[in-house]
């Protein structure tokens, strides 16, 4: 099992070389311990298919995956199909196509535990001084704005900042596992003692006369 592993680690350390550095092994890092440390707490799948299934979880990303999506999906099968792993197939991609919350509706198997718990570790991972750290780092990438000041939260131009309120500030309500939310409480009120500190600090750069 050790070897299967490793052999999946190698296979997305290569995947996610070519990635934004929020996107890197160290996020699959934090969301592999992330999923198992929720697993751990509310015991709700079967580690193994899990661990999988988190180290897979970015491997055909919409916004870094260049060639067909389909063609990915069936790419990460015929690997594991020679990791003999066809009889989790199914289950592990259905998990990468329906983990990411830029998924437009809710699809896939929703009774399925491990789906329920990578999305948790996935979201968490863009919530908290992480998720800040990643936001920015994605916007930077992209070369957006950090923010442009705007009369409501709902009338902002596209920005990093504005980006905490089109999804970041959000995630607390979507999570699915109790220590899930549990931990996304703490995450969420860190993103608004940012948001709180930042604005005080541009009304003061942008008040003094
Ligand atoms: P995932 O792949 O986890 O479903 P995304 O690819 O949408 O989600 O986001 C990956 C990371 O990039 C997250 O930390 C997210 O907050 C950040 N991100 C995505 N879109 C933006 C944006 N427009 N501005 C700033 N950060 C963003
Ligand atoms: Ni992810």
């Amino acid at each position: 099992m050790r070897q299967v592993i490793k052999n999946i680690e190698d296979y997305v350390m290569k995947i996610m070389a070519d990635y934004d550095s929020g996107h890197d092994w160290w996020h699959i890092e934090r969301v592999r311990k992330m999923a198992l440390y929720i697993n751990e707490k509310d015991s709700l799948a079967d580690p193994f298919i899990l661990e999988l299934a988190a180290l897979l979880h970015d491997t055909v990303d919409s916004k870094f995956f260049t060639g067909d999506q389909k063609r990915g999906y069936e790419m990460v099968g015929g690997f594991l199909d020679k990791c003999r792993l066809s009889d989790i197939k199914d289950q592990l991609v259905g998990v990468i196509k329906n983990v990411s919350y830029s998924t437009k509706n809710p699809s896939g198997d929703l009774s399925d535990p491990v789906l329920l718990i990578v999305q948790d570790a996935d979201k968490l991972d863009a919530m908290g001084a992480i998720g800040i750290a990643r936001a920015f780092n994605f916007g930077g990438f992209r070369n957006n704005p950090i923010y442009i000041p705007a009369e409501e939260p709902d009338k902002l131009m596209p920005s990093t900042i504005r980006h905490f309120y089109d999804k970041l500030l959000k995630l607390e309500g979507m999570m699915n596992t109790k220590t899930g939310k549990r931990l996304a409480r703490d995450r969420h009120r860190y993103l608004e003692a940012f948001l709180s500190q930042f604005f005080s600090e541009w009304e003061f750069g942008t008040t003094l006369k």
